[in-house]
């Protein structure tokens, strides 16, 4: 069986047609974003946080043990649930080695800001794909707040750092629309006496915004005259505990969801998908190219939108859709770009050169792997034109290159859905960091896999 359990080594994948469609209602596993964040905000506070429906992926999984190795005491419950005791704004501990962050941007780039503001050293290390990845853009303003960083030439991981308690509370413009960066500046906040103030002139996901504020640290977001938030925090704060319920993750259902429109007599239910307006951009961008997504039960969880989405075979055309939207879906762009793949007619897709710094350079991974399987693909600086089969199934074949990226090797599993020969991944495990059961999950829809 084809592994995204993360402990098989690499072997290639062939993810098969599917004669009739997909059909069958599935859960996916809890949000990434929310998941990390409920841990670290769970390990600061004083008492115990429980967390219901986490993410046990890789990358939650570094977060968990980077706070463990900081003081915190975080288990799992037999049935599932997470326990976190925190230790209290201002009470991390130095962590006694490295902190490995496995694939995990997120994790490293929240963590360096909450470090910031605590008089202590600690090492960042991550995987080959982590360590290609920039720190600079978070290294820059928490250097303003006082925290010192000796990183690898470029910025990169290796990277150690020195916090400063108490830390300079700063007002700091985002140069570049990033949850990462806004969440780090915030999470220094917490512990730096004063208000640190953030501006955002592109909204990117809030999921910090929300649970600081869920946590009872005093928060607000105003807008300014050109429209850009303005987020203000209060330190020194004092967290206090909650019970989280953890939406299923839109980024990891956004594979189901394409994979239902491309393939012909699809009809799927996704069941407990978060709907956060800053997160639901490609449910916009399929319904503006054709796509039968429909809401059912929209409700709210844990101070989040949440729906299940039903989800039929649907004729697409191409589309080009607005850059200012990026953010609302800036993880889901692999799989939005194998819709465009089996749409009818082109597609442009531009504005989108932080697509270049994700797990992988997204734009060239996706071109060479689309190519290769037969789609009609043009590489730009900041994005792909992409002329699509019109709904024909594309030629397949592989294997993809994945390169540590779990959304490549999930985007190009969907294609072969809808293929002729297949598409061949060459390594699945990649998916364990954010999708632990995502073959299985494709199973349960009807979907063909082997070992190739
Ligand atoms: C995330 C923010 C985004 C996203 C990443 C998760 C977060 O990164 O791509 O997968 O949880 O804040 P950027 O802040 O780099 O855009």
């Amino acid at each position: 069986m084809a592994s995204d359990s993360g402990t098989a080594s690499a072997h290639p994948v062939l993810f098969k047609a599917v004669p009739g469609g997909l059909a069958g209602a599935v859960t996916v596993p809890g949000d990434k974003s929310i998941s990390h964040r409920a841990l670290m905000l769970g390990a600061l506070a004083v008492g115990e946080t429980r967390i219901e429906g986490l993410l046990e992926g890789e990358d939650v999984l570094a977060t968990a043990g980077a706070m463990r190795a900081m003081g915190a005491d975080i288990v799992r419950g037999d049935d599932g649930v997470w326990h976190a005791h925190g230790v209290g704004v201002g009470g991390l501990l130095q962590p006694g080695q490295a902190l490995d962050m496995g694939n995990s941007g997120t994790s490293t780039r929240l963590l360096m800001g909450l470090l910031a503001s605590h008089a202590l050293t600690a090492t960042f290390i991550g995987d080959a794909s982590l360590s290609k990845r920039p720190m600079g853009r978070v290294t820059e303003p928490l250097s303003l707040m006082g925290a010192e960083f000796n990183a690898t030439p470029g910025g990169r991981l290796p990277l150690t750092m020195r916090g400063l308690c108490p830390a300079v509370p700063i007002e700091y413009r985002l140069p570049v629309a990033s949850a990462q960066v806004k969440s780090a500046v915030l999470l220094a906040g917490l512990n730096t006496p004063g208000i640190t103030r953030v501006i955002e002139p592109v909204a990117t996901r809030d999921h910090s915004e929300r649970m600081l504020k869920g946590f009872g640290a005093t928060l607000t977001v105003e807008k300014d005259g050109d429209g850009a938030s303005i987020i203000s925090i209060i330190g020194e704060a004092e967290l206090k505990p909650q019970h989280i319920i953890v939406p299923g993750d839109p980024s990891s259902a956004a594979f189901p969801m394409v994979g239902a429109l491309i393939v012909p007599g699809s009809d799927v239910v996704i069941r407990n998908v978060g709907l956060n307006p800053t997160r639901a951009g490609l449910v916009g961008l399929l319904k503006a190219m054709g796509g039968a997504v429909e809401i059912l039960n929209p409700r709210e969880v844990g101070g989040e939108p949440v729906g299940d989405l039903h989800i039929r075979h649907s004729a697409l055309s191409g589309f080009e859709p607005d850059p200012a939207a990026a953010p609302s879906m800036i993880d889901e762009f692999p799989v939005a770009f194998i819709a465009a793949a089996f749409a009818t007619g082109r597609s442009v897709f531009r504005g989108l050169e932080e697509l270049r710094v994700k797990e992988s350079d997204r734009i060239t991974t996706m071109a060479e792997g689309l190519r290769m399987i037969g789609a009609q693909v043009e590489e730009i600086a900041d994005g792909l034109i992409i002329d699509g089969s019109g709904g024909e199934p594309l030629p397949g074949g592989g294997p993809i290159s994945t390169r540590l990226d779990h959304r490549i090797a999930m985007s190009f599993a969907v294609a072969g859905l809808h293929s002729r020969k297949g598409v061949t991944i060459d390594d699945m495990a990649p998916v364990a960091t954010s999708f632990p059961g995502f073959t299985a999950m494709l199973g349960e829809l009807g979907a063909g896999v082997a070992a190739s």
